[in-house]
């Protein structure tokens, strides 16, 4: 069976091909379009997004099957992310899907997208798979999740404010560097000396409990304001230029302390031996070091921190056709009042 699966949420036009033999699916395609226009506004602008989706979503489909050697006869489904994300460019992808679905008498299922990101490493590592505890970190998502099993999702903890990606570009502006500033900060922090300055870990002190509020949750914005100050502190002082190095090193460690902490906690606490990363914010090496080193520690040697590529980390269209391929196992198919969503659950 080949699924073909088409993602347009956000800033990314992407189109995938893969095929499934019971339960194994191998990926043939992998096509995806980054929207750099967005850079000069140091955000992404909706109806930017949506126009370029349109533009681009019909070369994309058609390179992703080109790619995989897949004729349009030869498509058995389709899976499109239907939320959450931006209304105008999901309908782009939606109406693209729905359409081409029509047209070849095939079923089309509507794919949520954060689904999608807990699903991308399965496609690189067979053991990526429930019971795992996830730690969905995007520009859009913070969080924490109990899966019991693929379908079943158990929402422990998210951000109360920014989202970790959110806070990784918006302390990256601060900074003054390009936008999406997560990957310009990692490469930054590593020549920063962690010892220069130190921001506060939110949410994470001694004495938490299971059942308190903050146990899980997480908050950046503190954190993002600490961050400023160092920043206006360092401009009076005429230092800022060789203060970056170090603001960076030291915004990355209590972000990345703050999530890698609870993230373990929550694989300790429901008995977890496997550790699932996903969104953009899972290509940062620290983070994915610091789960590792505290897995290790407080589990053990058996537990596995899983954390994807970073072609699959970011957004991409594998991850929802591999998403589909498990809906569409389960007989679930959607109709052609499929409609797209700007928040959509997911537990
Ligand atoms: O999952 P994604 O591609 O899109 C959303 O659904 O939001 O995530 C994009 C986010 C951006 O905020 C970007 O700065 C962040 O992921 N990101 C990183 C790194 N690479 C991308 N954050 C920290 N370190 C990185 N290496
Ligand atoms: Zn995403």
């Amino acid at each position: 069976m080949r699924v073909l699966g088409v993602e347009s949420s956000c800033d990314e036009t992407s189109a995938a091909v893969i095929s499934s033999r019971g339960d194994d699916a191998t990926l043939d395609s992998l096509v995806i379009l980054s929207q750099d226009v967005h850079a000069i506004f140091g955000g992404v602008v909706p109806e930017i997004a949506s126009r370029a989706h349109l533009a681009a979503v019909a070369p994309v489909v058609r390179r992703a099957l080109a790619d995989a050697r897949c004729a349009l006869g030869e498509v058995d489904a389709i899976g499109v992310t239907n939320g959450p994300g931006l209304v105008g460019a999901l309908l782009v992808g939606v109406s693209f899907a729905k359409a081409l679905a029509a047209s070849l008498g095939v079923p089309v299922i509507g794919v949520n997208h954060l689904e999608g990101h807990l699903f991308a490493t399965a496609l690189e590592d067979g053991a990526a798979v429930p019971p795992f505890t996830a730690l969905l970190a995007s520009g859009g998502h913070t969080m924490l999740l109990d899966v019991p099993a693929w379908g079943e999702y158990r929402l422990l903890g998210a951000t109360r404010d920014d989202a970790a990606g959110e806070a990784f570009d918006k302390t990256a502006k601060l900074l003054g560097l390009p936008y999406p500033g997560g990957r310009h900060i990692e490469a930054l922090a590593k020549e920063g000396d962690p010892s220069r300055f130190r921001f506060p870990r939110p949410m994470l002190h001694g004495g938490q409990r299971a059942g308190d509020a903050d146990y899980y949750d997480v908050s950046f914005s503190g954190l993002k304001t600490a961050v400023l100050h160092a920043v206006r502190d360092a401009e009076r002082r005429g230092a800022l230029d060789e203060e970056r190095p170090h603001l960076a090193r030291a915004f990355q460690d209590a972000l990345v302390e703050t999530l890698a902490a609870k993230t373990v906690r929550a694989a300790v606490e429901k008995g977890r031996t496997r550790v699932v990363l996903g969104g953009g914010v899972a290509c940062n090496a620290a983070l994915v070091s610091a789960v590792r080193e505290r897995v290790r520690a407080q589990i053990g040697g058996d537990a596995a921190v899983f954390a994807p590529s970073p072609r699959l980390a970011t957004d991409n269209a594998a991850m929802i056709a591999r998403a589909a391929l498990f809906h569409l196992a389960r007989g679930e198919r959607s109709d052609l009042s499929l409609n797209a969503f700007s928040s959509m659950p997911l537990a």
